[in-house]
């Protein structure tokens, strides 16, 4: 049973919507697959080709056969989220899951939790039994919750729904209609970085400086919402200059980095609408809007400046089943 699950980038509000405010989070077209078996025993055994790992769980205790001590901490989410399954299935059997995935790792577009959202699909429809899209969201949240300690829940819930979401922390999300054709390119600075860590020199500053930075976030929300209406309206000009903005307020709050200023002056001069770094900052990955015939410059700009980079496209599927 092979099932798949989004990545996404955040187009507006990261950081900000740990603090409330609203965000909008768009699923792409690249995917993490989970393919589940059942098994004799009563073993969870996990291999991820991406994250070059894999190893058995026999209750708490855990066997590495691939990538030695770091092993246990990279599958411990994945096995949490089959673990769920498991007890909500109340089925005393083992599984064997293997990823694949396209999505570059640790980059901001979220593939610890299109893995987890793959992966419970997968095992849920190996051992039949149905769950609904939310509670395959709540369970992707509660294993989101092992890799970086307070989460917003904006990746699970994407990777599950897809599409594109308007999202606010204990509010329902928002599916927005989007008619419009959103073209982006992603830009890799391929720095490795921790989002916890990032999230947790915010709240720093944000208690050290409340008077400063609590209007920036606040402004970081308001941007949001604006983007939300021009989206709507197809208005990609006002879209890409509230991203150049929305960038800004992230280099204020100290998440972005030397790498990821580079790669976003490139695609402007490339001929991009707007640019900004996406998801937890400090290295990973950035975004650029472009019109589709400029798509291809915005791309070569950024790889002659050392990044990486790909066209993405919205999609609006969800976790899926594949076969
Ligand atoms: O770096 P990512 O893809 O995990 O995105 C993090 C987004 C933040 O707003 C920085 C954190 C969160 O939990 O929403």
């Amino acid at each position: 049973m092979t099932a798949s699950a989004p990545a996404k980038v955040i187009l507006f509000g990261e950081h900000f919507v740990v603090y409330g405010e609203p965000a909008v989070v768009l699923a792409i077209d690249k995917r993490a697959y989970a393919t589940a078996q059942l098994r004799k025993d009563q073993r969870i055994y996990i291999n991820s080709t991406d994250l070059r790992v894999s190893g058995t769980f026999k209750g708490e205790r855990f066997q590495a056969e691939k990538g030695g001590s770091k092993a246990r901490l990279k599958l411990e989410p994945i096995k949490n989220a089959v673990q769920q399954v498991l007890e909500r299935a109340e089925r005393k059997t083992g599984v064997n899951v293997k990823i694949n995935s396209d999505i570059p790792v640790s980059a901001g577009l979220g593939s610890s939790a299109a893995v987890a959202t793959s992966s419970i699909v997968a095992v849920s429809n190996l051992l039949g039994i149905e769950l609904s899209r939310d509670q395959i969201f709540y369970m992707a949240y509660e294993s989101e919750r092992l890799v970086h300690g307070t989460p917003s829940g904006i990746d699970p819930a994407i990777s599950t729904y897809g599409g594109a979401l308007q999202f606010q922390r204990e509010k329902d999300f928002i599916s927005l209609n989007v008619q419009t054709n959103i073209p982006l390119v992603v830009g890799n600075t391929r720095v490795e970085r921790s989002t916890g860590e990032l999230v947790a020199n915010v709240r720093r500053i944000k208690e050290h400086y409340p008077s400063i930075i609590d209007p920036i976030i606040g402004v970081g929300g308001k941007i949001a919402l604006d983007a939300v209406e021009a989206l709507k309206k197809g208005d990609l000009f006002t879209v890409g200059e509230l991203m150049n903005i929305n960038h800004a307020l992230l280099c204020a709050i100290g998440v972005s980095h030397e790498a990821l200023a580079r790669l976003v002056y490139a695609a402007r001069e490339g001929g991009a609408l707007g640019a900004k770094l996406t998801g937890g900052g400090g290295g990973g990955c950035m975004i650029a809007l472009a019109e589709a015939g400029k798509l291809k410059r915005v791309v070569k700009a950024i790889e002659q400046v050392g990044g990486t980079a790909f066209v993405a496209k919205k999609t609006n599927q969800g976790a899926r089943i594949e076969h």
